[in-house]
């Protein structure tokens, strides 16, 4: 069995929180490259979106190994380092704990792991986002997975035709659930229209029942208590043969649709579906961004990245986007464009309440006297 992991982190953003400084880049590389020396790795490759570095790896270790976590870790730890020599923003940002103990669960990073047996031929894209979070994966994983408007082998090829299940988390109660669709896909959709607390975690095939998506589900904000930026999530999406076809994995992309995060992780904006040279989030630090980079991946070996949304068929998403921007930005620090006070990640209005608590006064009228 492979594994591949997308292991993810902001260790510092140049200039601000919009993009990732070459050198940290080259520091990532540099241990990924040594690690597939040593053998603990098959292969890996770094990548980013916006300010967050992706190690994308592949290895035989399994999900969830400490060996693995580790050695990211100490990897974040190094590009921490050039960060700081650099004086770049927000040195260390996602690296919430001194303590860490050989599992990156609830220690900042955010990590998608997909283990499978290798086709003879493994398609596979792995999505990068920026300023947004990872129910801004709900929407296009339903699409690919159980709408035949976007994935026409739902309904013509026989491999797909039995359906998919999608394993969903409550981030609020730490539960999980599975639903089967097509038929209980009312069921999930009630769930997982509601992305800031119910986020798909992963797909599995029917038909050939093997896994087919993974997603990052970390929450930054609840695990650390305050605001510590937004969990800038990735996926991982096994194409072809059965499982949705690479046109039909990219097409959801093809509409900016809304995802929460932008300036200061408290605005709705649309995502834009950009090349990896796009890949900044500078105009109200958004729009968010997703990258998607396709690889064949042969005896562990990852062959890529393509590049996937470097294509002028994404073009008029990135114009509907850009129109789309403007028209929220409009509304300034007003409801839909700012997000509900529940899921803003700043906290003034907590120090309100307390400051002004004394000058609110009951709207309780008093009784009108009865007439004698
Ligand atoms: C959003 C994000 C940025 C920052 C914003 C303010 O996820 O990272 O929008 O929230 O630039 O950053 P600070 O508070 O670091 O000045
Ligand atoms: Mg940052
Ligand atoms: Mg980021």
């Amino acid at each position: 069995m492979t594994t591949l992991s997308i292991i993810k982190a902001d260790t510092g953003g140049f200039v601000g929180h919009s993009a990732v400084h070459p050198e940290l880049l080259r520091a990532a590389e540099d241990g990924l490259r040594a690690a597939a020396g040593d053998g603990l790795l098959l292969d890996g490759k770094a990548a980013s979106c916006g300010d967050d570095i992706s190690l994308i790896m592949t290895h035989e270790r399994g999900p969830d190994d400490d060996g693995i976590h580790t050695f990211a870790w100490n990897l974040f730890q190094e590009t921490t380092a050039v960060a700081k020599r650099l004086g770049l923003y927000g040195a260390g940002q996602d690296l919430l704990s001194d303590a860490f103990s050989g599992n990156l669960r609830g220690m900042g990073p955010g990590y998608a792991e997909l283990e499978y047996t290798e086709r003879p031929s493994e398609p596979v894209i792995c999505f990068l986002a920026d300023k947004t979070e990872p129910g801004a994966w709900n929407l296009p994983l339903y699409k690919m997975f159980a709408d035949p408007f976007n994935t026409a082998g739902l309904v013509i090829d026989s491999k797909m035709h039995g359906g998919f299940s999608f394993e969903v988390y409550d981030l609020h109660e730490e539960k999980m659930i599975v639903f089967d669709c097509p038929e209980r896909s009312y069921d999930l959709l009630m769930y997982i229209g509601a992305p800031a607390r119910y986020v798909v975690h992963s797909v599995r095939s029917r038909t050939l029942d093997v896994p087919c998506a993974a997603t990052s589900t970390q929450r930054l904000s609840l695990i650390a208590g305050k605001y510590v930026g937004k969990d800038d999530p990735v996926m991982i999406v096994r194409c072809q043969s059965g499982l949705p076809a690479v046109g039909e994995v990219l097409e959801p992309f093809a509409f900016p649709y809304s995802v929460a995060g932008c300036m200061r992780g408290s605005h709705h904006a649309p995502i834009m579906p950009v090349a990896l040279g796009q890949a900044h989030p500078a105009r109200f630090d958004g729009p968010p961004r997703v990258v998607a980079l396709g690889f064949q991946i042969r005896e562990g070996n990852l062959l890529g990245p393509r590049d996937m949304f470097d294509d002028p068929s994404f073009d008029r998403a990135r114009e509907q986007a850009n129109v789309v921007m403007d028209y929220l930005r409009r509304h300034g620090p007003f409801e839909p464009h700012r997000l509900p006070l529940e899921d803003l990640e700043y906290t003034t209005m907590h120090t309100l309440e307390e400051r002004l608590a004394p000058q609110w006064t009951s709207m309780a009228r008093p009784a009108v006297p009865t007439p004698r």
